[in-house]
């Protein structure tokens, strides 16, 4: 590769054959099949976005139409995970979008596509953290210690029990931030050996969700379901035509003028849809696992709709059976699921569930932070960061200092966010990031047609536009909210800053040098082989 200069350099990309080449030299093992694979997935995607943003998402916007929201968001993400899996089967490597991106819209893109991923990883770690402390502190309550309420919360965060009444104001997220070193802790001695403790987790989580879903049936009141979707606030002027489709096009047209003043309605339901998309992320984690899987034609697309299958069924009836036990408008509160089994009378349950969200919010974590790693790792070998972060512990065999790195942003971030800031941060981050998959796919369809594509998005181009579509419709309900619109921007344009003053000149392409990782050792996933 011929040395680039100037502005040009933002347009190269590394062919398709350099980074399937690459990868030759990564030494990966190839042990993941496809139930592995959905296991992983599942491991990523249940967590905090079904524990605890469905009572906010319910409570604040969509009110028992929670399901409804779930059934777009399910949508999207089905037809993002179809060009997932397309793009996963074309290019199985490690790095995921990054990887993608570089090789087919080029270095700039892709170093946005970083940034992106950055907010998607790193950030929804913090988040899940946010989560996990949420049933952290009200089973300790339980078990007879009483956290001080000011040491579980952001600075300004008001802190509710478990039944909502406000109990203080924070100060500090320390479970956040302990749960968040101490999975990074894992992380820097290598997860290998953790797959056993994977699959556990994922059965206990599973086992969790489904008992939820039988028992707590047995306990809905179907008047708590009525009126699905509740009126709008503030009530449109008297007069106003107000069918299915006016509400709908009043929906968008707040959506894109930035107006957020409105709960519940359609747009509510709209923006509903966008916070609970957190439930959804973790599906496209499979496709990180590339390099590591048996036969990544057959069954990445396996592994990351199964995944995205099994979740969306099991949340449409978790969330069904949550608004049909509480009532929606006292579903904003740190563990929603042990208040619907607090009101079920069952005591044992709401300790098993509580303990079955920190074992499963744990896992969550371990395979974000993990992710998120693994993406600087891909970076830096790229030039695109400094080389430090693909360096490798000479006896765990982890890139430690880009691991210790991470943990410490992710812990900042979940010790001093509210988990509102943060989910939203990282919806906005991972929508944009999959827009962005999206047009990849269009883009590699037209520019590489004879691409082998052992598994093809159906209906194309449909499904690439109808997904860029939606996930940008979701992403603008978010940035309604001035705080998140102001920091993605600002954040958009330093990490674009930074890539001209760094990475564009470091460039490992840009300088004609050719990454064979000698130095850097690969990590392995925490496989679900055993
Ligand atoms: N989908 C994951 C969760 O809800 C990130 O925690």
């Amino acid at each position: 590769m011929a040395n680039a200069s100037g502005i040009s350099r933002i347009f190269l990309r590394k062919s398709v054959g350099q980074i399937q080449a690459e990868h030759e030299h990564g030494e990966l093992k190839r042990t993941l099949g496809a139930l592995n694979l959905v296991l992983l997935g599942i491991g990523c995607i249940i967590g905090t976005g079904i524990f605890v943003l469905t009572g906010r998402a319910a409570a604040q916007y969509s009110g028992p139409a929670i399901m409804v929201s779930f059934v777009i968001t399910g949508v999207l993400c089905a037809l993002v995970a179809l060009c997932y899996a397309e793009l996963a089967s074309a290019l199985p490597v490690s790095g995921s979008a990054y990887s993608y991106t570089y090789a087919s819209m080029g270095e700039g893109a892709a170093w946005v596509m970083g940034l992106l991923l950055l907010l998607e990883y790193g950030l929804a770690a913090s988040t899940v953290s946010v989560g996990w402390s949420g049933y952290f502190v009200s089973l300790m309550k339980d078990l007879g210690w009483i956290i001080p309420p000011e040491l579980t919360a952001a600075p300004g965060v008001a802190i509710k029990d478990v039944a909502g009444h406000v109990v203080g104001t924070g100060v500090v997220n320390l479970p956040s931030i302990i749960v968040i070193a101490l999975v990074t802790l894992l992380l820097v001695r290598g997860v290998s050996e953790s797959a056993t403790v994977n699959n556990i987790i994922v059965a206990i989580k599973l086992t969790v969700v489904i008992a939820f879903i039988a028992i707590g049936s047995r306990y809905v009141n179907a008047a708590h379901w009525s009126p699905l979707v509740p009126p709008q606030i503030p009530a449109p002027p008297a007069g106003t035509p107000m069918d299915m489709w006016h509400q709908i096009g009043r929906a968008l047209v707040a959506v894109i003028t930035g107006d957020n003043s409105t709960k519940y309605g359609v747009g509510g339901v709209i923006h509903g849809a966008a916070i609970i998309f957190f439930a959804y992320l973790g599906f496209e984690a499979v496709s990180t696992a590339g390099a590591e899987s048996r036969n990544p034609a057959k069954d990445m697309p396996i592994g990351i709709l199964g995944a995205l299958i099994i979740c969306t069924a099991l949340y449409i009836a978790t969330s069904a059976v949550l608004v049909g036990i509480v009532p929606y408008s006292q579903l904003d509160v740190p563990a929603p699921i042990a208040l619907a089994t607090d009101m079920m009378g069952l005591k044992w349950f709401s300790a098993l569930v509580k303990i079955g969200a920190i074992a499963g919010l744990s896992s969550v974590m371990l395979v974000l932070l993990y992710g998120q790693t693994r993406i600087f790792y891909t970076m830096s070998r790229d030039g695109l960061l400094p080389r430090s972060l693909a360096t490798v512990h000479p006896r765990f065999r982890t890139p430690w200092i880009n691991t210790i790195i991470v943990g410490v942003v992710a812990m900042g971030a979940a010790g001093f966010l509210s988990l509102d800031a943060l989910s939203d941060l990282s919806n906005v981050g991972s929508l944009a990031a999959f827009a962005l998959v999206c047009i990849t796919v269009i883009y590699l369809r037209v520019s590489e047609p004879n691409l082998t594509r052992p598994f093809r998005t159906p209906l194309f181009p449909v499904v690439p536009i109808l997904g860029a579509i939606m996930c940008l419709i979701l992403l603008l309900s978010l940035m309604s909210t001035p705080a998140t619109r102001k920091f993605f921007l600002i954040y958009l344009v330093a990490g674009i800053v930074i890539y001209f003053l760094y990475g564009i000149r470091m460039s490992a392409l840009g300088r004609g040098i050719i990454v064979r990782g000698h130095e850097a050792e690969p990590m392995e996933l925490p496989s679900t082989d055993e």
